[in-house]
């Protein structure tokens, strides 16, 4: 084995840098705990799959100082097949973590992550490369879409798997959402979506730290069936569970995501007032008609959102192009006008039906359209950004 075979590293980088090597368009990280038994097939395959592929690669195997010596079996094979670069990391452990250090240290332009154990079947890795050709940011193996599965898991780890899998719904919904497989631990993600961002998962659940700190705007998915051990054990534990609602709390109640979500909440505010303001000026001081009145106080309302959501809310969020721009803003336009137009129905009915007064039916109808205008505005146009 070279001595540079095997890079020792002691650091816990959390920042991947923008740089990268045009000749190297992919960068996957296989993370390693005692796996001196696995590593060399594993290996062996993906480097055939990956040679198939044409594309220039590196293989970053991150062991932490395993007692099996793995990352000595993985230094002798990277002195034989070429693109394969081993970090032995002294004195840290942890999955996640050993992927955000091998990304630290990775040159791709794409950067990924297959466990080392043999569960995660190479050959998927040629379909998730390909999944990411048009502009996608993250393509994730799944066991949960079409042709996706688990080999033979037990019910316990089935229902713990789906347990957690609904409790980061609950927590996250506009990050757990967006995958079917959000526990997956093989996917691949496009190195400029995690560059802005500081990356410090906890535990096992490197895609939820991506899928919630990136920019992260178009995902693909790609069935996979999660196959049997050959050798050794799961390295998951009942504290990888505690770590996992540890990390959802630390996502769910990240500064950037409650800042987000004080300032779309002042935005509401303030488009409500907007409305209801320039309706009773309209109605009572110009003296228009009841629908015409709440119609135009709607549009203000629907404006001024759209406005200060761009402008204030997500000003951090830079439209990939004014054609994003445009197509968000319609889209607001478009699920807030549907729901304005609701609004007009709900008032004339209240009024014309129910003999309810103008102004009282105008506040009703506002107070019960608006949770669900603001519902579908999030997620139809500001897709990816926490709410
Ligand atoms: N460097 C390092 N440090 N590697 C680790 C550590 C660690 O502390 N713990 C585990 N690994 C490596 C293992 O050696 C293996 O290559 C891979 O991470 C997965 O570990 P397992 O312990 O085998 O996890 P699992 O098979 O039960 O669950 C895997 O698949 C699930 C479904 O995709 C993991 O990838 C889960 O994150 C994933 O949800
Ligand atoms: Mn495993």
């Amino acid at each position: 084995m070279t001595d540079d075979a095997v890079v020792e590293v002691g650091d816990h980088p959390t920042a991947i840098s923008a740089e990268h090597d045009p000749a190297v368009v992919l960068s996957l990280v296989v993370p390693t705990y005692d796996e001196a038994g696995n590593i060399e097939p594993l290996l062996r395959s993906l480097h055939g799959v990956l040679t198939d592929s044409q594309v220039g690669f590196e293989i970053l195997v991150v062991d932490d100082d395993s007692p099996d010596r793995t990352w000595e079996v993985a230094g002798n094979l990277a002195a034989e097949l070429s693109g394969i670069r081993v970090i032995r990391r002294i004195g840290a452990s942890g999955l996640a973590t050993a992927v955000t250090c091998g990304w630290a240290h990775a040159r791709g332009e794409i950067l990924g992550v297959i466990d080392g154990d043999g569960q995660h079947p190479p050959a998927v890795v040629a379909d998730l490369l390909d999944a990411m050709a048009d502009r996608t940011d993250v393509a994730v193996a799944s066991r949960h879409v079409p042709g996706g599965g688990v080999s033979n898991w037990s019910a316990l780890r089935r229902l713990l798997s789906r347990g957690a899998q609904a409790l980061g719904l609950l927590l996250l919904p506009g990050t757990v959402g967006r995958v079917t497989d959000p526990m997956s631990g093989y996917f691949l993600v496009r190195r400029d979506v995690i560059t802005g961002t500081d990356l410090d998962p906890v535990g096992y659940k490197i895609l939820l730290e991506v899928l919630a700190r990136g920019d992260v705007r178009r995902v693909a998915e790609r069935p996979y069936v999660f196959l049997e051990r050959e050798r050794g054990e799961s390295k998951v534990s009942a504290g990888h569970y505690v770590g996992y609602l540890r990390h959802l709390m630390r996502l769910r109640l990240h500064p950037l995501r409650s800042r987000a979500l004080v300032r779309y909440l002042v935005v509401t505010a303030l488009a409500l007032l907007a409305d209801a303001l320039a309706f009773l000026w309209i109605f009572d001081v110009q003296g228009w008609n009841l629908t015409r009145s709440a119609a135009i106080a709607g549009e203000v309302g629907i404006l001024l959102t759209v406005l200060l959501h761009d402008l204030w809310t997500f000003a951090g969020r830079a439209a990939r192009s004014s054609l994003d721009r445009f197509r968000r803003l319609a889209g607001v336009q478009l699920a807030l006008g549907v729901l304005l137009f609701l609004r007009l129905l709900v008032i004339n009915t209240l009024v014309n039906w129910f003999g309810l007064g103008p102004l009282a039916a105008f506040l009703v109808a506002l107070a019960a359209v608006t949770p669900a205008s603001h519902l579908l505005g999030s997620r139809l146009t500001w897709r990816g950004v926490r709410s």
